[in-house]
């Protein structure tokens, strides 16, 4: 058993700003982190492109981010949220900074500034094309720090504790539904131990696992919206799933590498196999249009051509420029024996991003009383129906502050709870197969990728859910009885997401964002949050 003030689950940068947050206001409070798998093994890591911020008032505004950013999230974003992210924005990311976060600049000292699609300007601080790594190795460093952080790596959180862990029902019309800590699989034991914490943050990350291609890492299963929906929390616009235009194409290979939208930013061009801009032809913003826009659009010529992929092409562009912003993604090719100055990059749609997650108020306060969300796993409204590039970033850091401050309010009248029972662990024994774990994993991703994708209609939605539904209760049957062990509980997770998604989907009579519906092509009056 673990007892800590303030429990953190995650260690990306939503967790890790959170965190080095409170340890400066807190020295004496215990912070405990925990992650499944190693501290800088994250979304956050792989980020590519930057960090979206207004911090040039003299070529850009407040007003052209916000305005930006509302038209991404087509007509479903919050606009106050929308508003306190983008001006909280240039203090949180000065934060960072001065914590030791390194961004491009040109040779008079000042910021480099890249444009991605749906921007109106260059405001995109990056550092190369590892902005992402840059940003989790200057927070690790500053977490280590102080004393009262400690991080647990490979320790897998299985479930929030509420007050149906002490025996009493718990339905969403329960008022009060409160958080008291997490039960954790120990990874180095194997062992499931009770944590208990005054508060949580939830910092899991995004779900791009769900899908057969995606562009996340392994450990993006969707653990903590999963947790959140089994504790009847309440989620929201699950079914708005980013699907990120250009991945680099390598038949069989997941992860998909990323070709970041900064390429397009400073003049790659998408083209067809028979060598057609097409970009133009679907959109005036032609290849720095929304990403929603974008990935349809390589969907249909991928579709009307018969491909698997569609090509961007940098071979006009600047090659001393190229090879200085974007090193990573030049050596990438390379290794694939792609000459980027010579030959085109094969590249195909991913699922990239989470829109919706853990429904939260402008402070990260989810629905469950005492735990918060922030990041990727979170659904703060600034997203809407799609996100706009390179915002997710700045999302986090935002409203880890935005928790960080609540929290501190809150702290001193949160009592641990100790009548929390021990995990139960009596009638289990360990799974006869393990294959049969990995074939159901295998086939959510690929129930999710052919019929819940990018363009979705009502039949496949129907059949997804019919084969979610079985999955569901073969892993339930497993569940009850196999010893828990991460691959389960992520599957599990990942049922709980493809469920998600289906349902916000059928739910969502219109296409709007990054969820169209050829059954319902138009958008709908109504301004609907699909809250489940
Ligand atoms: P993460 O960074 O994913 O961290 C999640 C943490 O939770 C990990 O430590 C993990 O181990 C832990 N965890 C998860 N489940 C459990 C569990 N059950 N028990 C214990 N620990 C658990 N956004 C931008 O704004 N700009 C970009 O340029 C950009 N580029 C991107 C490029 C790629 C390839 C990808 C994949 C994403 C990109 N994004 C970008 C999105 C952005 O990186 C993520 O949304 C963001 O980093 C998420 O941060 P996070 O802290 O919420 O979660
Ligand atoms: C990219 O670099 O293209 C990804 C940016 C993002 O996901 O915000």
């Amino acid at each position: 058993m673990l007892k800590t003030d303030i429990l953190i689950i995650g260690s990306g940068i939503a967790g890790l700003t959170s965190a080095v947050k409170l340890a400066k206001r807190f020295p004496d409070h215990t912070i405990t982190i925990l992650t499944k798998a190693n501290t800088d093994e994250t979304n956050t890591k792989y980020a590519q492109g930057g960090i979206a911020v207004v911090n040039d008032l003299e070529h850009d505004s407040f007003g052209k981010h916000i305005e930006d950013t509302l038209i991404a999230g087509d007509g479903l974003c919050n606009r106050e949220v929308v508003e306190i992210v983008v001006k909280e924005g240039p203090a949180r990311v000065n934060e960072i900074i001065d914590w030791g976060t390194n961004f491009d600049k040109d040779k008079e000292g000042d910021y480099m500034r890249g444009k991605e699609g749906g921007h109106s300007e260059f405001r995109i601080l990056h550092y190369k094309d590892v902005t992402g790594l840059e940003i989790e190795r200057a927070l690790v460093a500053e977490a280590k720090k102080y004393p009262n952080i400690q991080i647990h790596n490979h320790w897998f959180v299985v479930d929030i504790i509420t007050q149906h862990h002490l025996g009493y029902l718990v339905t969403k019309a329960t008022p009060d539904i409160t958080c008291y800590g997490v039960y954790a699989l120990n990874l180095t034991n194997n062992k499931i131990e009770k944590i208990l914490s005054r508060v949580t943050l939830m910092s899991t990350g995004g779900a791009g696992q769900a899908y057969r291609t995606t562009t996340n890492p392994k450990i993006a299963t969707g653990d903590g919206i999963a947790m959140a929906y089994r504790a009847k929390g309440r989620i929201e616009n699950m079914e708005f799933i980013q699907f990120h235009p250009t991945a680099l194409y390598e038949a069989g290979v997941s992860p998909s590498f990323l070709i970041t939208e900064a390429v397009r930013g400073d003049g790659g061009i998408l083209r067809n196999k028979n060598g057609e801009a097409f970009m133009p032809s679907y959109d005036p913003r032609a290849d720095l249009a929304p990403r929603d826009v974008v990935a349809r659009a390589i969907d249909s010529e991928m579709k009307r051509t018969g491909t698997e992929h569609v090509y961007l092409d940098c071979r006009a562009m600047d090659h001393e420029k190229f090879q200085a912003h974007f090193p990573n993604i030049y050596a990438k090719c390379m290794s694939v024996g792609i000459n980027v100055f010579e030959q085109m990059i094969p590249v195909a749609p991913a699922a990239h991003y989470c829109c919706g997650g853990i429904k939260v108020d402008e402070m990260g306060r989810s629905s469950i009383l005492n735990m918060y969300a922030c990041g990727e796993c979170s659904s703060t409204g600034l997203h809407g129906a799609n996100r706009l590039a390179s915002n997710s970033l700045l999302e986090a850091i935002v409203f880890a502050h935005r928790c960080a401050e609540n929290m501190a309010e809150r702290l001193d009248f949160v009592q641990f709870n100790d009548d929390v029972p021990d995990w139960n662990a009596s009638g289990t024994t360990d799974p006869k197969e393990m294959i049969l774990i990995t074939q159901s994993l295998k086939e959510v991703q690929l129930v999710m990728s052919d019929y819940v994708g990018i363009v979705r209609n009502d039949i496949r939605l129907h059949r997804a859910m019919r084969r979610i539904d079985l999955l569901h209760e073969e892993m339930e049957e497993l569940y009850k009885t196999a010893t828990l062990s991460p691959q389960l509980c992520e599957l599990r997770n990942l049922i709980t997401i493809g469920y998600l998604v289906v349902k916000g989907a059928q739910f969502r009579k219109e296409s709007r964002g990054l969820h169209f519906n050829t059954d319902y092509p138009n958008k709908s009056e109504l301004l609907q949050q699909i809250v489940l």
